[in-house]
């Protein structure tokens, strides 16, 4: 292949892998294994002095889809240049003889732009390619610290980015079935969503930190920064800082040019205790007269310079590969490595994910390898550092009961139900979930092996006098097995409903179906039977994607099977009816609320405090991280700023009216 040929397909692949993680969110990929692509079409480039149309070194990647208008935008929507060490960043300094500077945190979200006419946000737009964006004006509005009339009728665009803290992602996302890998690709999915009443559901936030405009002149970043802070923008506050040795911030940190350095340091050890992702840190240049000689290229400002972080990393060599089959098929391939120590812990293992995954590492059994901990907890293989083995290729045939693989999406799937590790998988999954005592891994092996059980349902007929007799069995060992798989019936019917491992529906969807008054499983076969999935999809929390796995799962006959055998063992196959018309009315369970301002309707605001504890939500005094809702009255005090500030959600008496009024219609 000539050089131009291998141009032409990083180009293709770069074009592949954007699309992944800018439109579908679902990368597959490394930052560092894309960032190794890029770099490669640069060094080419630079080496044949040719550059192909449409080269990503060349412009922004494009988040467009064709769900939403194209709008153009009013100001180049660029990106940043990269750094990868503290020498870097000093060089930049220096060259470009930037006396201050300020540094933001990198907020690792879903870019957008905010333009004002007169005051009044009049449109929101995704980034786009950087020319044309995807106007998601209404979704974006229901980002409530967002706002949408300024006292000051200022014409102006200003760019920040879309994202959801970390404890509402893991909240949300399994709510929805764990379809995003982490909060970023999270955020850029639910801002995409169809309807504005369901991103509203979601407590997406923004923090802002670029602004455009020609009706005020600001001599410096920091100035329109505070300019934006002044009028309620949220911003990462705490985190932003202004470097000079001649002037100080009023509402940022101040610091000597010489200490970015110990700034850095700081901001990446505080980085894990964070809220909000971060994946490095932004300098920019503090002179706007400075940033206008400085320019721009067609891909970012000269201006600025993206500090990005490393994950922690060591070196091992690849032992072995195998090949895993799951409880749904899901063949996962998984890298043995000589154990090797990252930032304290022990690493053994790191998930290869799939082909494509192996393919682009370009990894086999033998080689020596840079494994790092991404975010600093999951371990990846990010490179082969020396190559011995061949390139791993996943068997097209399934490990333990050679069906033929089959491709479902990204990953392959063995579809054979009653292959032998799906069934090992979902028995392990089901004992693990109802805590069967005496029943552990080691223990359903040997059953396994002995052809005393042969799926789920054979726990509950086993034959104890036949495993008596088996090594391992001791007549204590049996009596605990007896008792616990007695007791199994009694557990709660939203334990079994788990355990039985439907895909895509985990404990909070469950939670919320029970919630729902779909609180048996003849409820739920009813409805499925009827294959009423926009009934389902109303619920707060369940997509129509989970609300079609629902309807398939109670129609499909292997699942109404064991259902039928749980009915007439005796299990609970439905909630009592005591607790149902409690739990139907939480609707602020797992919520934190303050107060500000008095109320028309709530005299004294009391009133409001109760009404959110009896509805399940707790109330605090004060606006923290862990707040989740500003409930906001007439003249309210210095909390809304704060809450704005740190992007608290805020809810007016109007709509939390609403709120409580439509949950007691419904009842
Ligand atoms: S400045 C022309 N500041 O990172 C100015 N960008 O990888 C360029 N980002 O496209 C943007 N935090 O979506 C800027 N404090 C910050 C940022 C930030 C996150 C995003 C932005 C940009 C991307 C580049």
């Amino acid at each position: 292949m000539d050089k131009k040929e291998k141009m032409q397909e990083l180009i293709k692949k770069i074009q592949y892998h954007d699309y992944l993680y800018y439109v579908l969110n679902k990368p597959e990929i490394s930052d560092i294994q894309y960032d190794k692509l890029v770099n490669e079409l640069k060094e080419l480039e630079k080496e044949t002095g040719i550059i192909l149309a449409g080269s990503p070194t060349q412009r922004v990647p494009s988040d467009i889809t064709n769900n939403f208008a194209e709008v153009e935008h009013k100001i180049p929507v660029l990106s940043l240049d990269k750094a990868y060490n503290i020498d870097e960043l000093i060089k930049w300094l220096n060259s470009n003889k930037i006396e201050d500077f300020v540094a933001e945190p990198k907020i690792d979200g879903f870019s957008v732009v905010l333009y004002y006419t007169n005051g009044i946000l009049e449109y929101a737009l995704s980034r786009g390619d950087g020319k044309i964006g995807n106007d998601l004006t209404n979704n974006i509005k229901t980002i409530r610290s967002i706002p949408v009339v300024l006292e000051n009728k200022i014409n102006m665009a200003i760019r920040g980015e879309v994202f959801i803290n970390r404890d509402d992602f893991i909240k949300y996302n399994e709510k929805m079935g764990n379809i995003y890998a982490n909060p970023r690709n999270f955020a850029a999915g639910s801002i995409r969503r169809i309807s504005p009443e369901d991103v509203a559901k979601i407590p997406l936030r923004i923090f802002v930190y670029d602004l455009y405009t020609t009706d005020i002149k600001f001599k410096t970043h920091i100035e329109s920064l505070e300019f934006l802070v002044e009028n309620r923008f949220p911003t990462p506050i705490e985190n932003i800082a202004l470097f000079s040795d001649k002037e100080t911030s009023k509402h940022f940190q101040s610091y000597k040019v010489d200490q970015i350095a110990e700034f850095i340091k700081n901001i990446t050890e505080k980085r894990k205790k964070l809220q909000y992702d971060i994946d490095g840190i932004v300098l920019k240049t503090n002179n706007i007269d400075l940033r206008e000689k400085l320019g721009y290229t067609s891909h970012h400002p000269k201006w600025a310079i993206a500090y990005k972080f490393e994950s922690p990393t060591n070196i091992s060599e690849v032992l072995d590969i195998k090949v895993q089959v799951g409880r749904t098929g899901k063949i996962t391939p998984l890298a043995i490595i000589r154990p090797i120590k990252i930032s304290g812990s022990t690493v053994q293992k790191a998930t290869l994910h799939n082909q494509e995954y192996i393919d682009e590492l370009e990894i086999g059994i033998g080689d020596t390898v840079l494994v790092s901990k991404r975010g600093d907890i999951i371990p990846a293989i990010e490179k082969v550092i020396e190559k011995k083995g061949e390139v791993f290729k996943i068997p097209e045939k399934c490990p333990e009961c050679y069906s033929k693989l089959e491709k479902d999406g990204a990953h392959l799937f063995c579809k054979n139900r009653h292959c032998p590790a799906r069934i090992r998988e979902s028995i392990f999954f089901f004992v693990d979930k109802l805590e069967i005592n005496g029943i552990g891994k080691n223990t359903v092996e040997k059953l396994l092996e002995n052809k005393i059980i042969k799926n789920i349902k054979d726990l509950f007929i086993i034959d104890f006098d036949i495993i008596k007799n088996l090594e391992g069995f001791a007549d204590k060992k049996v009596k605990i097995i007896k008792d616990s798989i007695e007791n199994v019936k009694k557990k709660e019917f939203a334990k079994l409903f788990e355990a039985i491992g439907i895909e895509s529906i985990g404990p909070n969807v469950i939670k919320l179906l029970i919630e729902n008054r779909y609180d048996s499983f003849d409820k739920l076969i009813e409805i499925a039977k009827n294959k009423k999935t926009e009934e389902l999809s109303k619920i707060e929390g369940i997509g129509p994607i989970t609300a079609l796995k629902i309807v398939e799962a109670f129609n499909d006959p292997e699942i109404l099977d064991l259902i039928q055998f749980f009915k007439e063992k005796g299990f609970q196959v439905g909630v009592e009816k005591k607790t149902e018309e409690s739990s139907s009315n939480k609707i602020f369970e797992n919520t934190v609320w303050v107060i500000t301002g008095s109320f028309d309707n709530f005299k004294p605001r009391e009133k409001a405090k109760e009404i959110i504890e009896k509805l399940g939500g707790k109330v605090t005094d004060s606006v923290s991280k862990n707040t989740t809702y500003l409930l906001v009255g007439k003249e309210p005090g210095s909390k809304l700023e704060k809450a704005l500030k740190i992007g608290i959600r805020t809810i007016s008496e109007e709509e939390f009216l609403k709120i409580i009024t439509n949950k007691q219609d419904s009842n």
